[in-house]
């Protein structure tokens, strides 16, 4: 559940209520090494928001702040509207998942999830009820008395999971938690663990770098760019409307149009994205253009991947485009013969958006975005619905 409040460009909100983490200018130098670059960001309760960004661009230090295993340099940490800045991990109310799920490997399953109950001097009858509540919540009930090493790695997982869950903390903080699963585990734990964060309503902040996992799981997803948040919205606001080019091609497959080709395709300056899979392609003198945006150009290349393909087209009026269409009547015979072919591409101008090099700032960005997106977003298999505020 996420709590309806007004957020501005930088996903801030006005009020501290319903806010669980807020960060304020937000720094932190190794040496000469500027990781975290002045970072604000208000998470709200209950909410699944990503720190999504490539390595290196700062995620993990910030995930390392909140949780009071690094100083900041510079700002301010709050926790459920207290300032926390300067407290010690024991002293927030946060758990965090590691990459490597850190468990204890001379333990049993059922101990490792009641370590830090016991800690916390929680009496054995309680113990006990939590710890079976836990195992049973990632379906890990029966497991209890094996050890860590005689689990596969996604059951182990679920265990570090568990062990987080049982502490009944108001913010739980995961770094690449998937990272070391399979792609089939990593899917199948990306619903399981999103609705886990449903069933249990705990604030979830989610480390990854998977543009995909990020777009599949969260509310909202902030995209990091050398220490700093270059984007916030939600999915379908980070994809179908990146701000930045640097966005546009970090989610997804860039698709610029700039300079003279966007002057001759669009009649328009400046900077401009179009995702793959909203561009149609035919042979020419075969295309459908009317009422629709149109350019001709020639495949340079054919990426087949079963489902899908990937058609790599130089324009005629200069740059390039990427289109991606479904393989509903063809085989990969069919589509590699389109290599080196005269085509033309189609798109509907509603789906160019223009790119800056920076945010730009308007009065109220999700409002403007959501009611249009929400209507195109309408039936479109595969897209995350519109989440977040
Ligand atoms: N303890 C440290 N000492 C010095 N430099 C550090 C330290 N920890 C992180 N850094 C540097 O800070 C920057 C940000 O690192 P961070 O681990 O936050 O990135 P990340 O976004 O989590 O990357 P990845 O996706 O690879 O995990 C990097 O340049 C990194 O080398
Ligand atoms: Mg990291």
């Amino acid at each position: 559940m996420v709590v309806n409040a007004a957020l501005d460009d930088a996903g801030r909100v006005s009020t501290s209520a319903g806010v669980a983490i807020r960060l304020r200018g937000l720094r932190k130098e190794f040496g000469s090494v500027v990781a975290v670059d002045g970072v604000d960001l208000d998470v709200l309760d209950g909410e699944f928001l990503t720190l999504l960004g490539p390595s290196g661009s700062g995620k993990t230090t910030v995930l390392r702040m909140i949780a009071g295993f690094e100083l900041p340099s510079a700002g301010r940490i709050e926790l459920g509207g207290v300032d926390v800045t300067n407290r010690p991990p024991f002293d927030r109310d946060v758990n965090t998942v590691f990459q490597d799920y850190a468990l204890f490997p001379h333990m049993s399953v059922h101990d490792n999830v009641e370590y830090g109950l016991r800690v916390r001097r929680v009496e054995r009858v309680e113990r006990r009820r939590r710890v079976a509540e836990a195992l049973e919540r990632v379906r890990l009930d029966g497991y209890g008395d094996r050890r860590p090493s005689e689990l596969s790695g996604g059951q182990r997982q679920r265990v570090a999971l568990a062990r987080a869950l049982v502490n009944r903390p108001k913010v739980l903080l995961l770094d690449e938690p998937l990272g070391a699963l399979d792609l089939k585990l990593r899917e199948q734990m990306q619903v399981e663990l999103k609705s886990i964060q449903r069933d249990v309503g705990i604030t979830f902040v989610f480390v990854t770098h998977d543009q995909q996992e990020a777009l599949t799981m969260s509310d909202r997803i902030a995209v990091f760019h050398a220490g700093q948040i270059e984007q916030i919205g939600s999915p379908a606001q980070v994809y179908e409307r990146p701000q930045t080019e640097f966005v546009a091609g970090f989610v997804g497959t860039s698709n610029l149009l700039a300079g003279d080709a966007a002057r001759t395709v669009l009649g328009r300056d400046g900077t401009w994205s179009i995702r793959p899979e909203k561009i149609s392609l035919a042979e020419l003198g075969h295309a459908q253009t009317v009422g629709v945006r149109s350019a001709p150009g020639v495949v340079r290349e054919v990426v087949y991947v079963g489902d899908v393909t990937r058609f790599v087209v130089d324009l005629d009026a200069g740059g390039q485009l990427v289109a991606l269409q479904q393989n509903l009547n063809t085989s990969s015979s069919d589509v590699v013969a389109f290599r080196g072919k005269r085509v033309e591409l189609s798109w509907r101008a509603v789906h160019e958006f223009e790119v800056g090099s920076a945010v730009v700032p308007t009065s109220d960005p999700l409002a403007a975005s959501r009611e249009p997106l929400a209507a195109e977003l309408q039936g479109t298999p595969g897209t995350p619905p519109a989440g977040g505020a």
